[in-house]
């Protein structure tokens, strides 16, 4: 794809305007305007907001796939307690609908409405009238429409991971949710791991001191998943491999660093860079199984290195290709103590030169700051949660009970739509830089400037 073409895809033909046309050589200044051009239309309204409280939060859910059927699941106890109710599901493979009416009958007594038969039937579930809330767990190019089309229809909506992957559609996104004013949360579990809110619990507690920098990832080994005929419908994953390269899962390891650094509430990102290998492993993995596509662009791990106004600074990894075990690092180094995940091991900085060290803490007093700084919304949902394991250790459960708790309460959401473009516009920004020898590139300021206001973290804030 030519320069050109491959910015519009990313950046939206709007920002291109600046370009003369036909000029396919860009500097870096005219790169940096067009990636920052959109900021003046939006005004960080959606901070703090929070609409009327829904008693019953009427909810439906589009995409029944690996990740529906998990969410469907996290539904059984706040449906049986009323505080939910799912009134319709979409999919268009029959076999997806199946399984999902009859996950919901375990728990529900109302049957959903269907709607299926073609790729665009969700739109009539959006339209549906008495809807609070859709759910999207389709493919990713998805759902930015979707999220958009849902607001558009006066519904709040929560989005899988990442809910856009070109800027325009961030900005779009964040438009639409100041326009129509509707919750508008990218549903990011990892940030309701009990390890990252143990971190995030001491981190708020002053235990680290001044955070300086953090790293995180998505390093999953996915080739027997994107290889495989039917894991993903239509095998839409690994197309992303064969046509793009950076960073393409950055908000399992960014989302919780953002909330550990106090992005959008005090700080924010200024600017990136992103550099990836060769690929390798997954051409590699694509012959022994006789793919039929054996050649991809993306890189089999990509490095984006981020820096903030305040100075702090953060590694950023993705790798889906290589054998190895799963990570997303979790690390944090502060001027008091530094934490590093997988497994989560804990170092605190002695107060005189002889108790400086390079141990991390033993067994027992890592257990005794575990039990300590446990985070109170863990300590108060953990047994709950440990009934929906297989919500990927009970994390899928506090992120849906968080969303429809704050819902039926009209509270503000743990997640504001600021947060989850930022998170998922990293992508783009990402690619961007990579194919432009890892030159430096902004990240632009969704929130109109709000970011300067201190505001408290809302997913520290205990809920009935
Ligand atoms: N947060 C997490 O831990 C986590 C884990 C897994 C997946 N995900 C995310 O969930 C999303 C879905 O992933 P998955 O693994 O379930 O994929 P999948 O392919 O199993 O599921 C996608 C579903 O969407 C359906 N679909 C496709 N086009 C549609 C359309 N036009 N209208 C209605 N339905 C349509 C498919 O038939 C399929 O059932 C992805 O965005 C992925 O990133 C998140």
């Amino acid at each position: 794809m030519k320069r050109k073409e491959f910015l519009q895809s990313l950046l939206g033909s709007s920002a291109l305007l600046s370009i003369p046309k036909g000029s396919s050589n860009f500097s870096s200044v005219e790169l940096s305007e067009a990636i920052t051009a959109q900021s003046k239309y939006t005004n960080g309204s959606m901070y703090g907001y929070s609409g009327e409280p829904i008693p019953k939060v009427k909810v439906g859910i589009i995409g029944l796939g690996n990740r529906g059927q998990t969410l469907i699941q996290m539904f059984t106890w706040l449906v049986q307690k009323g505080h939910a109710e799912i009134r319709a599901i979409c999919d268009i493979q029959d076999v997806k609908i199946q399984k999902a009416k009859e996950s919901i009958a375990t728990f529900q007594s109302n049957k959903p409405q269907i709607y299926t038969g073609n790729l665009e039937s969700w739109k009539k579930l959006a339209a549906q009238d008495d809807l609070d809330l859709i759910l999207i767990a389709a493919p990713w190019r998805y759902h930015a429409p979707m999220s958009i089309y849902g607001m558009q229809q006066g519904k709040h909506v929560a989005s899988e991971v990442p809910i856009a992957y070109s800027l325009e559609e961030c900005w779009q996104i964040v438009e639409v949710a100041e326009n129509t004013r509707r919750h508008c949360i990218m549903i990011e579990n990892c940030c309701y791991n009990g390890e990252e809110l143990f971190v995030l619990n001491m981190i708020e507690q002053g235990v680290f001191g001044d955070v300086t920098h953090a790293e995180g990832a998505y390093l999953h080994d996915l080739r027997a998943l994107l290889l495989d005929d039917d894991y993903y419908q239509g095998q839409w994953r690994i197309q992303h491999h064969v046509t793009r390269d950076g960073n393409f899962y950055t908000t399992h390891g960014l989302g919780p660093i953002a909330f550990y650094l106090g992005i959008g509430r005090g700080d924010a990102f200024t600017h990136l860079t992103s550099m990836s290998s060769r690929e390798h492993n997954l051409s590699h993995a694509a012959r022994q199984v006789d793919f039929p596509q054996q050649s991809f662009k993306c890189g089999d791990m990509n490095n984006t290195l981020m820096k903030t106004h305040k100075g702090k600074t953060v590694l950023l990894q993705f790798d889906v290709h290589t054998g190895r075990p799963y990570s997303r690092i979790n690390k944090v180094v502060g001027t008091k103590a530094v934490h590093d995940g997988y497994p989560s091991r804990l170092y605190i900085e002695g107060d005189k030169p002889e108790f400086w060290g390079h141990k991390w803490l033993d067994q027992d007093n890592y257990t005794s700051y575990r039990k300590q700084y446990e985070h109170p919304i863990y300590k108060k949902l953990k047994k709950l949660s440990q009934e929906f394991k297989q919500g990927h250790g009970g994390m899928d459960f506090v992120m849906i009970y968080r969303l429809i708790r704050c819902l039926n309460l009209g509270l503000p959401l743990d997640i504001n739509v600021y947060d989850g473009v930022l998170w998922s516009a990293v992508t783009p920004l990402s690619e961007i830089s990579v194919a432009s020898q890892s030159m430096s590139v902004p990240v632009p300021d969704f929130t109109g400037g709000k970011w300067k206001e201190k505001e408290g973290l809302e997913i520290m804030r205990e809920i009935g």
